[in-house]
């Protein structure tokens, strides 16, 4: 069932409840692997394709993994029985490459099939690489797979030429059982870097400053399995706060931490939404008349990139020019060719795209190409009219737990349909 089928044109309302973050409970699930004893509690973690992976993987490493078939999953470490990311595992999800640190600190080497390309860029992985070989480690590349290995990590001080989130969480994973004091500098301060180190840390770590771009590890002997809850994904209650902003209607989304959402709600407001703001929920209300805007995707706190998809979708019906940058991934323009297929007035300039509006969308069958490009073509899809089918949803599935479901929740006219 890898295609979607909707029809546009309807309304939007009601309450939908907002999962945990799948960009957080990935890390947070490879930092089990840390804990020599006692068992991980992880809670709010959503039911995903990519959390699938993720737990192959951790059972392929030796890790006892039970749930309780809702959203909490049971890990323990104590003994594992390999230190290596196999390729069939790699290549269905990149952030394999997450166990990397952890193992390292727990092993003293880790073994991880390359990545590879990916859909939105080249997405090397050497910062990553170059912080290990900081920590002490010797780092081989050969044969497909990439090899660290350490007898013991030393603390360094360490400058990410980017702020990389994949190399921050997998650094941060490596230095907690370091000897001695780590610096990260140049550090990611993405809130999902504050929730895995919020474990890490219930875990017995000894760290401070994250959430800014300086993060200080003093290295400790051992961790223990710990309870966590996963924060809510700001990205999926993004995606849910631009579909009401698109099809008007009100839409009330619950689980949401309005702090991680920020840089989308001040585009909002800019655009004319109304967007309250309560303690566990946010309240939107869709506007007839948005204005056009200048979107920017940045590192945290900045616009994060894996909105840019579904704001392009929505900009599509702003009134005027609006102007959409891309810095973090070179090619991350993949919906663009489908949006303008149904419609859209979108002129791209290498990291560059000019979004002309208001445009009327019609249905056509369309193909994701990516998980947020795949949730830009729905969002267009509830916009336009007429019947819209998208193709390779399975990318979809990555990131959206049962999006077809909370969108019919909220009135949209959606299934799912054979291939
Ligand atoms: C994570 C998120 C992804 C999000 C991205 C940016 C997860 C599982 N995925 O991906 O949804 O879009 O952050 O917010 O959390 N880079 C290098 N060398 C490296 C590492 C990264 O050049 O060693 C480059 C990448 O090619 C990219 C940029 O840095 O252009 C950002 O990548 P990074 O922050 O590492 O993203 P991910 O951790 O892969």
């Amino acid at each position: 069932m890898s295609k979607i089928r909707l029809c546009g044109g309807k309304i939007l309302s009601g309450t939908v409840q907002i999962s945990g973050a799948k960009n957080a409970a990935l890390p947070i699930l490879a930092a089990s692997l840390l804990a020599a004893q006692g068992e991980s509690e992880i809670s709010s973690v959503p039911r995903l394709n990519d959390v699938a992976v993720m737990i192959d993987l951790l059972q392929h490493l030796g890790v006892l993994v039970e749930t309780d078939g809702q959203e909490t999953i049971y890990l323990q470490a104590g003994q594992l029985s390999s230190n290596e990311a196999p390729y069939q595992l790699v290549s269905r999800m990149r952030a394999s490459v997450l166990i990397m640190g952890p193992l390292l600190a727990r092993l003293g080497s880790a073994r991880v099939s390359l990545p590879g390309g990916c859909a939105i860029g080249s997405r090397p992985i050497d910062l990553h690489l170059k912080g290990f070989a900081a920590l002490g480690a010797d780092i081989v590349v050969g044969h497909g797979f990439v090899e660290a290995s350490a007898a013991q990590l030393r603390g360094a001080t360490i400058y990410l030429d980017y702020p990389s989130v994949g190399a921050t969480e997998n650094l941060l994973s490596a230095a907690v059982l370091a000897r001695g004091t780590t610096v990260l500098e140049n550090a990611a301060a993405e809130p999902e870097i504050v929730d895995l180190v919020r474990y890490l840390r219930a875990m017995g770590a000894q760290i401070s400053g994250e959430g800014t771009d300086r993060i200080e590890i003093v290295g400790v002997p051992e961790l223990r399995g710990v309870a966590h809850r996963i924060i809510p994904d700001r990205i999926e209650a993004g995606t849910y706060l631009i579909g009401a902003a698109l099809c008007g209607g009100e839409i009330r989304l619950q689980n949401v931490e309005p702090d991680h959402l920020r840089p989308l709600l001040a585009k909002l407001a800019e655009g004319g939404v109304q967007v309250r703001e309560d303690e566990d929920h946010l309240l939107v209300r869709g506007t007839r008349r948005l204005q056009p805007l200048d979107v920017q995707t940045l590192p945290h706190p900045g616009f994060p990139t894996d909105l840019q998809p579904q704001m392009m979708a929505l900009l599509t019906q702003a009134d005027g020019a609006s102007l959409v940058v891309e810095t973090v991934f070179e090619n991350r323009f993949m919906h663009v060719p489908e949006l303008v297929r149904m419609g859209a007035d979108i002129k791209v300039n290498g990291r560059q795209a000019v979004v002309r509006g208001p445009t009327e969308l019609t249905g056509v069958p369309v193909a994701a190409t990516d998980l947020r490009a795949g949730a830009a073509l729905v969002l267009a899809g509830l916009a336009a009219t007429g019947e819209t089918i998208v193709a390779e949803a399975h990318h979809i599935d990555r990131g959206y737990s049962d999006i077809v479901g909370k969108l019919q929740g909220l009135g949209a006219q959606i299934e799912r349909i054979p291939d």
